[in-house]
C-alpha cells in the first residue's frame, strides 16, 4: 500500500460577520451566555445567492495552489457536506465542472460534522490502493440556510465556510491511521426532518419549520466528549502511538467546553488543541477542514509533527486520523 499525505490546504470564509451582539437583537440571548456556554463570539454567513459550491471552489483553488497541482491532475474529488447546492447533482460534480477537472471521479458524502475526516480516510484508501493518485477533499457548509433563526437553542451555534485538502502519494510520513465509527440509534439527536423522502416539502412541513435543523444539544454534549475521546484513542492505537506523542489536535469545533474536556480525558495540554470556533462557530464538515488549513498557515503544524484530526456529528458519526506532517 502506498503512503498517502496531505500536500496542500485551502479555505474560504464568506465576508459577512454575524456577532453575538447582532444575535442579541434577533433572539432572547446574550453575548455572555453564548461565550461561556460555547466559546463562540462571531460566525460568517454567505451572501444572498451564494451556495456551497461557490465556497468550495475558492477553498479548492487554495489547496491546489498549495499542492502545486492543476485541476486536470485530480482524479478524485470528494465533498463532505450536509448543505449541498441542491439534492443532486453532487457539489463534487459542480466543483469538477467549475475547476475543469474533467477526469476526476466525483461524489459527495453525508457524515455531518465528521464529514471531512470521513472524506480524508476514504480518499486515502483510493490512493493507497492505487485506484487514484491525486485527490481533492472539501468540507463545505452553508448551515445558515438550515438554521432556524427564531430558535435560540441552535441559531447561536452555526456558521458557513469551506476548507479543502489535496491528498497524494508521499515518500515518508503521511496518514498513519484512520478510525471511523457510527451509531444510528442516536439519529434523533440532530436532524433535518423536512425536505427528504420521509417528509417531502409541503406547506405543512414549512409551517412546522421542519426544513430547519433540530438538535438535542445537551444530550449530544456528553456523547461528543465520549466519542471524540474514543476516536482519538483508537486512531492513536492503530498508529502505534500514545497521547504524549501528539504535537497538535485539530478537532471539530462544536464547543470549547467539549474540546477542553476531550483534552483533559486524553491527558493532553490545552495548548495543543487548535481552535477557531471563536471566529466561525460550528461549520460542521468545514470546521475541521478550516482549522487544519489555518493551523498549517499559522505555522502551528510543522514538518514531522504528529497531528490528530478528531470529529463527531449527526448520525451519530465520528472519526479520527493521525498524520505525520
Ligand atoms: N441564550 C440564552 N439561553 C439559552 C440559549 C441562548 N442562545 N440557548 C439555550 N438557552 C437556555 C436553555 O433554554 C436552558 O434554559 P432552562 O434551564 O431555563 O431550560 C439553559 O440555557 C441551558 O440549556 P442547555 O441546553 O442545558 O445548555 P448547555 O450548557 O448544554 O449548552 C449547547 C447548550 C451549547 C448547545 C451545548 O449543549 C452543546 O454544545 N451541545 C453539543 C452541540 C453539538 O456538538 N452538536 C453536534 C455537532 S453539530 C453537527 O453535526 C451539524
Amino acid at each position: 500500500m502506498r503512503k498517502v499525505g496531505i500536500i496542500g490546504v485551502g479555505e474560504y470564509l464568506p465576508s459577512k460577520i454575524l456577532t453575538n451582539a447582532d444575535l442579541e437583537k434577533m433572539v432572547d440571548t446574550s453575548d455572555e451566555w453564548i461565550t461561556t456556554r460555547s466559546g463562540i463570539k462571531q460566525r460568517r454567513l454567505v451572501a444572498k445567492g451564494e451556495a456551497a459550491s461557490d465556497l468550495a471552489i475558492k477553498a479548492a483553488k487554495g489547496a491546489l495552489k498549495g499542492a502545486r497541482l492543476k485541476p486536470h491532475d485530480l482524479d478524485l474529488i470528494i465533498v463532505a457536506t450536509i448543505t449541498p447546492d441542491m439534492q443532486f447533482p453532487s457539489v463534487a460534480c459542480i466543483l469538477q465542472d467549475a475547476l475543469s477537472a474533467k477526469d476526476a471521479i466525483c461524489f459527495d458524502i453525508s457524515a455531518a460534522c465528521a464529514g471531512f475526516v470521513y472524506a480524508i480516510v476514504i480518499a486515502q484508501q483510493f490512493i493507497a490502493a492505487g485506484t487514484c493518485k491525486n485527490a481533492l477533499v472539501v468540507g463545505v457548509e452553508v448551515l445558515s440556510t438550515i438554521t432556524d433563526w427564531q430558535d435560540r437553542n441552535t441559531c447561536v451555534l452555526f456558521g458557513d465556510g469551506a476548507g479543502a485538502a489535496v491528498l497524494a502519494p508521499v515518500k515518508s510520513g503521511g496518514i498513519l491511521s484512520g478510525y471511523l465509527g457510527s451509531d444510528g440509534s442516536k439519529k434523533g439527536l440532530l436532524m433535518l426532518p423536512g425536505g427528504g423522502s420521509r417528509n417531502p416539502t409541503s406547506q405543512q412541513t414549512l409551517n412546522k419549520r421542519l426544513h430547519y435543523l433540530k438538535m438535542k444539544g445537551n444530550e449530544l454534549f456528553k456523547l461528543a466528549i465520549m466519542t471524540m475521546t474514543k476516536a482519538a484513542q483508537q486512531a492513536l492505537k492503530q498508529a502505534g502511538l500514545k497521547c504524549s506523542d501528539l504535537d497538535i489536535i485539530i478537532p471539530h469545533q462544536a464547543n470549547v467546553r467539549i474540546l477542553m474536556a476531550v483534552a483533559k480525558k486524553l491527558g493532553v495540554s490545552k495548548d495543543k488543541v487548535y481552535m477557531n470556533i471563536e471566529k466561525y462557530g460550528n461549520m460542521s464538515s468545514a470546521s475541521t477542514a478550516t482549522a487544519l488549513c489555518e493551523a498549517v498557515k499559522e505555522g502551528r503544524v510543522k514538518k514531522g509533527d504528529i497531528v490528530l484530526l478528531d470529529a463527531f456529528g449527526a448520525g451519530l458519526v465520528w472519526g479520527a486520523c493521525i498524520i505525520e506532517w
